[in-house]
């Protein structure tokens, strides 16, 4: 059984998205063990704190510089014995230091189909907000292993979904969460965490 953190910034129903299929038995080989949030604004906090799970806020701003930012970071994951790290709307860049002290086991969602709609600048609305002005007619969501490229690491899950007529960022955004990133998230989990659990190679 592995520990997992989830790095949130936001309304966390990517978040929701794991806590319940935890319950519903489809991460056997995890447990959310811990919600570290960008801010104490986070709607993500009230969801964690709902469902007994334990959170710590570590604040970009609070520190001189992104190196001292990523030490709090790895100290914080590794005073709480954590395996894995998702990131689920998480907005904050964590640096080399990070990277390293947990290489290839940080996920993350991002709600496109990476390499269209990624990259420095492309998150949230944002994101749906380029596939409507591009034209696509189909995007999605991508899980990925985070590296030192933004969104730039392994690919390990893809979902597609169709661009409806009339479609605002706001109802892609969503039809992209329901369809895709609330399913690929827990998905890509359990596959991280079985692996780390057996011990299998990458
Ligand atoms: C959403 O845009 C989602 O696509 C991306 O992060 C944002 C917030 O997600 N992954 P959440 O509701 O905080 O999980």
């Amino acid at each position: 059984m592995r520990n997992i953190a989830v790095m949130v910034s936001g309304g966390g129903t990517n978040l929701q998205a794991l806590i319940d299929a935890e319950k519903a038995g489809k991460i056997p080989h995890g447990k959310i063990t811990l919600v570290v949030a960008s801010n104490d604004s986070a709607y993500a906090l009230e969801r964690a704190k709902n469902n007994g799970i334990e959170t710590v806020v570590v604040k970009r701003k609070a520190y001189e510089n992104q190196d001292a930012f990523d030490d709090a970071i790895v100290e914080t994951l590794h005073a709480h014995h954590i395996d894995m790290v998702v990131l689920a709307g998480y907005l904050s860049i964590l640096g080399e230091t990070v990277i390293q002290a947990y290489r290839d086991r940080i996920i993350n969602i991002h709600p496109s189909l990476i390499p269209s709609f990624c990259g420095k600048g492309f998150y949230g609305l944002k994101v749906h907000e380029a596939a409507l002005a591009r034209g696509v007619k189909v995007t999605g969501a991508t899980v990925h292993l985070v590296n030192e490229i933004p969104d730039g690491g392994r690919i390990l899950k893809q979902k597609a979904v169709y661009i409806e007529d009339g479609d605002t960022a706001e109802t892609l955004q969503r039809r992209v969460m329901e369809q895709a990133e609330w399913i690929l998230l827990p998905e890509a989990c359990e596959d991280i965490a079985k692996q780390l659990d057996e011990g299998e190679d990458k």
